[in-house]
This record gives C-alpha cells, sequence and structure tokens, in this order.
C-alpha cells in the first residue's frame, strides 16, 4: 500500500535537499518583511539603495546564525556520543549535516555570493535553492582553504567536466584549471560511473584532457602521475601513463583494493546484480520503458533504445523500485551499492563514490577527507550518485561544467587571498 507517509518521504526527503530548504525557510521571512515589492521606487534611488542593505544585512545576519548552529552542531559530535541534546537536530530534526570535516564560512559565503547574485536587491524574487547551493559551494571552498588545504580534487564525469553523454574535448575551459591544480602539486581524480575495463573507452571520453596532459611542458613528470580515473564508482582505476597511447593504465585490484572492499566476493556481486537486474526487468516491462537491459561486470543499467528520452518520473520510479528492492535483500545489506538516475538511464553499481573517493585518498598516500573536494552534480539523497561521497570528503554541488569553471576559479582566488 502506497502511505501517504511513504509519498511524502519520496517527494520531500528524496527530491529535496533539507538543509537548502531549511536554509531558503529562514531568509524567506526578512524577504517577505523586508523586499518591500509594492513599494515603487526608481531603480536607481537612494530607497532601493537603502531596502537592499536592509536586507542583505538581515540575511547576512541569519547566515552568521545558521553558521554558528552549524558549527555548533560540529564541536557536539563528540558530545553526541555522552547524550548531550543537539540544538540543530532538535531544530531541523529531517536533515543531518554530513559534512564536519570543515568549518563551512556561511556568512562571508553569502556576502560574496550576494555580490555576483545580487541577491539581496531583488524584491519579486527571494532567495531560491540555488542562491543557497552556490553560497554553500563558496562556504566549503572558504572552509577548505581557511581551516585546511586542498590536496585532492575529485571530479564526476558527465554534467560536471562536460555535458551529460558528451567528451573532454580539447576545447574544453576546464582543461587549463585541472593542469594548474597539477601544476600546484595538487592530485586530480576522475570518479565516473562510468565503467569500462579498457583503457582507450576512457581516452575517447576524456582525451582532451589527457592529450593536455600528456602533451604538457610545465608539468613535472611526478605531477603528470597526480591524475588517476575512477571508474564505475569505485571498480576500475586507472593512472596516468605517458608512454601508452591512450595515456592511460590499467592499475589492477589487488594494489588498490581498501581492506573493506577485500570482503566484497564474487558470489555476493553476481547475486546482487541478479537481483537487480530481474528489478530493472520487471520495470521496463511494468512502465513500458523503451530500454534495453546492459550487463556488466560490476554493473547492471537500462538504456534507450534509439536514443529516445525516458520520462523523468519513469526513471525515477525505477530507481527507487531497484533500491528499495536491492536493499531488502539479504545481499543488499552486506555489500555497497548504488542505484542512480543517470539522466536517461538507471544504473546500479557495485560500490560508490565514497569508495571510489576513499580509492584515490589512499592511492595517492592517504590524504585526509578534510583536504579533499568532490564536485558533482547529483547530491539529492536518492537516485543521486554523487551524495555518497559526502562520506569521504568535501564537496561542491555544480549544475553545469560551466558552474565547474566557475568554481575552480572561486577556489584559486581563495587559495590566492
Ligand atoms: P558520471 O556522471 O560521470 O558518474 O556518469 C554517469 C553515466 O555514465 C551514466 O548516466 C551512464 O550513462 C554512464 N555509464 C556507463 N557505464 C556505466 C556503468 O557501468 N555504471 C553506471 N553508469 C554508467
Ligand atoms: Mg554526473
Amino acid at each position: 500500500m502506497t502511505t501517504r507517509y511513504r509519498v511524502e518521504y519520496a517527494l520531500k526527503t528524496h527530491r529535496r535537499d533539507q538543509l537548502i530548504e531549511w536554509i531558503k525557510g529562514l531568509l524567506a521571512v526578512p524577504f517577505v518583511l523586508h523586499s518591500q515589492p509594492t513599494v515603487i521606487y526608481q531603480e536607481h534611488s537612494e530607497g532601493l539603495k537603502r531596502v537592499a542593505a536592509d536586507t542583505h544585512q538581515r540575511y547576512a545576519e541569519i547566515m552568521r546564525d545558521v553558521e554558528n548552529l552549524i558549527n555548533d552542531h560540529s564541536k557536539s559530535h563528540v558530545a553526541r556520543r555522552r547524550q548531550h541534546p543537539l540544538r540543530l537536530p532538535l531544530i531541523t530534526p529531517q536533515f543531518y549535516i554530513t559534512n564536519e570535516m570543515t568549518r563551512l564560512y556561511l556568512e562571508d559565503a553569502f556576502n560574496y555570493q550576494d555580490e555576483q547574485r545580487f541577491i539581496s536587491r531583488r524584491r519579486f524574487v527571494a532567495p531560491s535553492f540555488n542562491d543557497i547551493r552556490l553560497i554553500l559551494n563558496s562556504a566549503q571552498l572558504l572552509g577548505l582553504v581557511r581551516s585546511s588545504e586542498v590536496d585532492l580534487v575529485t571530479f564526476d564525469g558527465d554534467v560536471t567536466l562536460y555535458d551529460d553523454g558528451a567528451c573532454l574535448t580539447p576545447a574544453n575551459p576546464v582543461i587549463p584549471r585541472i593542469l594548474r591544480l597539477l601544476e600546484q602539486g595538487r592530485k586530480v581524480g576522475i570518479v565516473t560511473a562510468a565503467g569500462y575495463e579498457e583503457a582507450p573507452k576512457y581516452y575517447g571520453r576524456l582525451y582532451g584532457l589527457l592529450d593536455a596532459v600528456h602533451d604538457s611542458k610545465k608539468l613535472t613528470p611526478s605531477q603528470k602521475e597526480g591524475i588517476i580515473v575512477m571508474g564505475g564508482e569505485s571498480n576500475f582505476l586507472f593512472r596516468f601513463d605517458q608512454e601508452s597511447e591512450s595515456r592511460l593504465a590499467y592499475v589492477s585490484r589487488k594494489e588498490w583494493l581498501l581492506e573493506e572492499m577485500r570482503a566484497w566476493h564474487d558470489d555476493d556481486i553476481k547475486q546482487l546484480l541478479d537481483i537487480a537486474e530481474d528489478s530493472l526487468r520487471a520495470c521496463a516491462s511494468n512502465l513500458g520503458l523503451p530500454a534495453a537491459v546492459l550487463r556488466k561486470d560490476r554493473a547492471v543499467g537500462v538504456y534507450p533504445v534509439n536514443g529516445v528520452r525516458i520520462d523523468r518520473e519513469l526513471l525515477e520510479e525505477t530507481v527507487l523500485v531497484v533500491q528499495n528492492t536491492v536493499e531488502r535483500s539479504a545481499v543488499g545489506s552486506r555489500l555497497p551499492f548504488c542505484a542512480f538516475n543517470g539522466g536517461n538511464d538507471v544504473f546500479v553499481d557495485i560500490g560508490d563514490k565514497s569508495w571510489g573517493v576513499r580509492v584515490c585518498q589512499e592511492y595517492f598516500g592517504g590524504i585526509d577527507p578534510s583536504k579533499t573536494l568532490h564536485i558533482g552534480d547529483q547530491f539529492l539523497s536518492a537516485g543521486a550518485n554523487d551524495f555518497k561521497a559526502r562520506l569521504a570528503s568535501t564537496t561542491a554541488w555544480i549544475a553545469s561544467p560551466a558552474e565547474t569553471v566557475e568554481l575552480l576559479d572561486e577556489l584559486e582566488a581563495a587559495i590566492n587571498k
């Protein structure tokens, strides 16, 4: 039976970010009380400037209070085990903050984004989801550079580095930014769900970047080795190889598997994928998906035949059905997996990006989560695959490849400051 609770849960908890929604609600109050949309001002008038300054101050105060509350929450993390009541979960019981790795400088981030986006000058459009998502990103970058360092940046592929299903071509403006990270001695991981076992397939997707690293005269050989590709979320690792035509070399699992991953037995992997495949086939048939099933060694998915678009609702339904089905199985409680909506396909992968990011950290000698930034586009709590990276690193939530470029510029500016 579909209860009201389940519908609410699926619609609200999975489709919305509770922290962003909560902050949006807090900012809506001064927006309503101070932005005075019905007062007729000349757009250049002193009156309008005064209203904007007043609104800015109210927004900034709220962001400072939220910052203090989150800080308090993080500090009480240890106290939680001693049964101290926590203010944040009591005030906002529906969300939890996974990022206890660095401080979030929300007030400063708001001041920065307000200059970029004129949030407090707006009288008709309230602070939006995107405003707050970008403020949180800025706050995270400030936290990284002020209270820690950035030693490793991991990138999702589709939508983060290039458009969905496209390739990283030589003209992509992200390339000089990534080269710069490597020149500064930072490490870079591409942590993508795209799961191939052969290096040439990744070269086909990433050739613009890999050729640029290969051809670079500025990068030393050891800086070039600072880029790796982790495919299939956490299943196939490739290191940079200057001599190889595909610029990449496969790294065998025994060289990088984390201790816990050694318990992922082949028969469990097969059993989990069998359950997921049955469930995907049932969805394809019940929902009339114009899709074929693709079974791989470490993943199973449905993808559209002849490039037709599958309705978002059907993709989401499929993700939630298969996720529920696998979660309820015995093997699903032993083995980590990730079911997600890839935009026009649904995949179930063994492992998830938290493991992918951890492997990158270990590969580079044990980089701390507080010195790692994962940049991705999929951060809703269900049906999204970058979400799990929050367990292993700080994160930034972008909505397009252009935003990734802006974020890297913002990071560079924050580091230089
Ligand atoms: P990401 O955004 O870089 O994580 O890539 C996600 C996309 O990779 C999915 O939407 C799929 O279209 C594609 N893909 C190709 N192979 C796989 C696989 O084995 N597992 C999951 N996704 C895959
Ligand atoms: Mg993506």
